[in-house]
């Protein structure tokens, strides 16, 4: 059996040290980080999502203010809204959730908010740092998906240096930041997307595989090699019958698992990290200051 990586627990883990870090840092200043969460409009999995995030916000000590937004709002009025949490003292993070409604120009608004309380770590500022930094991440915002998957990485206590590391996908989200910091780490890093020829056999050459392309259950036990570690990115809901559905990943765990020495699952893998990764970013912003 493979060594199934607990997202749940190792996120668990990270908040309960957030947790005492946020108490700790209220006994010394009298103050706790405070994230301000904007969403707009109703896109079913946002909601679920800004939802956990508020949720797991408050349970280690952030103070949390929702903006929850019309999707007729418009471009101005929302970074006059960000412009005010840019000034706000009381604010360390702001995070957008996305997508946001098309007539939103989704990089004009990544682009207002200030670098320092950039909780995703979407601004270019941040991206450019991350991608010309080579020391460690103490005091980098880097986006909370690919960091949670490179702290999933990192419970395995491997060699990172030397491997042959595979991302599936390209977003700003995901995939670029994911090659960066695996690259960090000094892996040998392809990216492959949908354009890509052979996908298939570039994957089945990794040591490390990383599928964030959103389709669901799209990896199957062709594309791996044995032994490889399997970090799913995906979150896809699909029917299972007419009235019932289900989470599922990009990896066809049921398959893949039976070749892979690690592999995440889905729900309960990347996603729990990518919620503590934003804490944990929240909490920089803080110190930072
Ligand atoms: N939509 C999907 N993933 C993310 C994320 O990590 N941050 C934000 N803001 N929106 C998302």
């Amino acid at each position: 059996m493979p060594h199934i990586l607990d997202g749940k627990k190792i996120a668990q883990n990270l908040k309960d040290k957030l947790k005492i870090e946020i108490e700790e840092i209220k006994i010394k200043s009298n103050r706790v980080p405070g994230l301000a969460v904007i969403q707009v409009g109703n896109v079913a999995a946002s909601s679920v999502y800004v939802k956990a995030k508020t949720k797991a916000a408050k349970e280690v000590g952030i103070d949390v203010i929702d903006h929850h937004l019309d999707e007729s709002i418009n471009q101005s009025d929302l970074i006059n809204l960000i412009n005010q949490l840019n000034n706000n003292n009381d604010v360390n993070g702001i995070l957008v959730q996305l997508p946001l409604p098309e007539t939103i120009n989704e990089e004009v608004i990544l682009n207002s908010i200030v670098p320092g309380k950039d909780a995703d770590g979407f601004h270019p500022v941040n991206v450019g740092k991350l991608s010309i930094s080579q020391t460690n991440d103490e005091n980098l915002m880097i986006p909370c998906t690919p960091y949670g998957c490179l702290l999933l990485l990192k419970e395995l206590n491997i060699k990172l240096a030397g491997k042959n590391a595979v991302v599936i996908g390209r977003s700003n989200i995901v995939g670029k930041p994911m090659a960066q910091l695996l690259l960090k780490e000094s892996c040998t890093v392809t990216t492959v997307h949908s354009k890509t020829v052979n996908i298939e056999s570039i994957c089945k050459n990794a040591d490390i595989l990383v599928a964030a392309i959103g389709k669901p259950e799209f990896v199957n036990k062709d594309w791996v090699k044995e032994g490889a570690i399997v970090i799913d990115v995906g979150i896809n809901r699909i029917n299972v019958n007419e009235e019932k559905s289900k989470l599922v990943g990009d990896v066809l765990f049921n398959e893949v698992k039976n070749i892979a020495s690690a592999i995440t699952p889905v729900p309960g893998g990347v996603g729990p990290m990518t919620i503590a990764c934003l804490l944990r970013n929240t909490t920089i912003a803080f110190k930072n200051l």
